[in-house]
């Protein structure tokens, strides 16, 4: 049995990593100051402690009393156009608190961490699929503090033999197939959640930013991921730590691009609903299309993502967001 800390396990992609991991029947301790997680995603199994990763004093506690093998970092801040207008805060959680972190994990001789990095380190890709080696040049402070953490591991590493997975997620979405916990962000931003919370009647209607793109139907495509795929790739990551192997940077995406369009279509086939949609300009700082290469992973890690069907992510959604149309109870 593994002994995991998770930060950030009360958020969305947090959470469905600690329900994964605490099925397969590793330990888990959960550390989340609830600033946008819920207590009530986490599961009973899991222990939960309320706080902050920049505290030291507290994750010094953590780590003296649970044998911790393996950090998983998932909390930091990830709205982008926050992070334009207020990058100190980005600085702050993203960078200052996770090099806190790692100072308390080289403190407690903890040398095992699962990063949550992000295709935004990309900024405008140069390839599409997009592979883990073409340049990273992000276009907002959001990746750019992600990509500072990344640079970080590497520097850790060679000097404190601290080895990292680093994932760089594509666009997270779906929930636990049998609706226990679910996604559910205070402001929402995530295009799946906000379409379902217009088929719910709790929007008037869904925008579309951009018509008029170069692809097949003129709207934006990116690369959806179910959740759950996810939580599996970071189980894999974490046993090739505990393996032996060396760090490794990977991206997580389904290799597939589906378009704002057939993400309505797919919600209203899936709700049999009505979506009324306002379409509107472009917003600065959308590339057209964001799909990413995954070989990587599933050669390495033998990762093999289950849930690549767009109208499957939707309705595993929708099957948690139906249901609780308030979201979590507020605590
Ligand atoms: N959702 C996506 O599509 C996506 C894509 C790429 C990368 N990511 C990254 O994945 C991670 C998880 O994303 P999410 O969508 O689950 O976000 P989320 O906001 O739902 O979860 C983040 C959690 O971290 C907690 N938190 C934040 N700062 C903290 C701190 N200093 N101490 C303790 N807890 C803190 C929050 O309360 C929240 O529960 C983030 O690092 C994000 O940047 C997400």
């Amino acid at each position: 049995m593994t002994t995991i800390l998770v930060t950030g396990g009360a958020g969305y992609i947090g959470s469905h990593a600690v329900l994964a991991l605490t099925e397969a029947g590793h330990r888990v301790v959960v550390v989340d100051n609830l600033v946008y997680g819920h207590r009530a995603a986490v599961p009973d199994a899991a222990t939960f402690v309320e706080g902050d990763i920049g505290d030291r004093g507290l994750v010094a506690r953590v780590f003296a009393e649970h044998p911790v093998d393996v950090v998983m970092h998932f909390s930091a801040y990830a709205y982008v156009g926050e992070s334009v207008t207020d990058p100190a805060k980005y600085y702050g959680n993203n960078v200052a608190a996770t090099l806190s972190l790692l100072d308390s994990m080289i403190a407690a001789n903890v040398k095992r961490f699962v990063f949550s990095s992000t295709c935004a380190t990309f900024g405008v890709p140069a390839r599409i699929p997009i592979p883990e080696d073409i340049p990273q040049n992000p276009i907002n402070p959001y990746g750019t503090t992600k990509l500072m953490v990344e640079r970080i591991l590497k520097d850790y590493d060679a000097a404190y033999g601290l080895k990292s997975v680093v994932f760089r997620y594509f666009n997270a979405a779906g929930c636990d197939p049998e609706g226990r916990i679910g996604e559910d962000h205070d402001p929402e931003t995530h295009l799946i959640p906000l379409v379902l919370r217009a088929a719910l009647g709790q929007r008037d209607s869904i925008s579309v930013f951009g018509t008029d793109y170069d692809t097949p139907d003129g709207t934006c495509i990116r690369d959806y991921i179910h959740v759950c795929d996810l939580a599996d790739a970071h189980i894999l990551g974490m046993e090739h730590l505990l393996k032996g192997n060396g760090s490794g940077d990977f991206n997580l995406g389904n290799g597939r691009g589906t378009s704002v369009r057939e993400i309505i279509d797919a919600a209203r086939a899936v709700t049999g609903r009505e979506i009324r949609v306002v379409e509107g300009p472009r917003r600065a700082g959308d590339p057209p299309m964001l799909v990413g290469s995954s070989e990587k992973a599933r050669q390495t890690l033998g990762w093999n993502p289950k849930y690549a069907d767009i109208e499957t992510i939707v309705r595993h959604a929708w099957t948690w967001q139906s249901a609780n149309p308030k979201g979590y109870p507020k605590s």
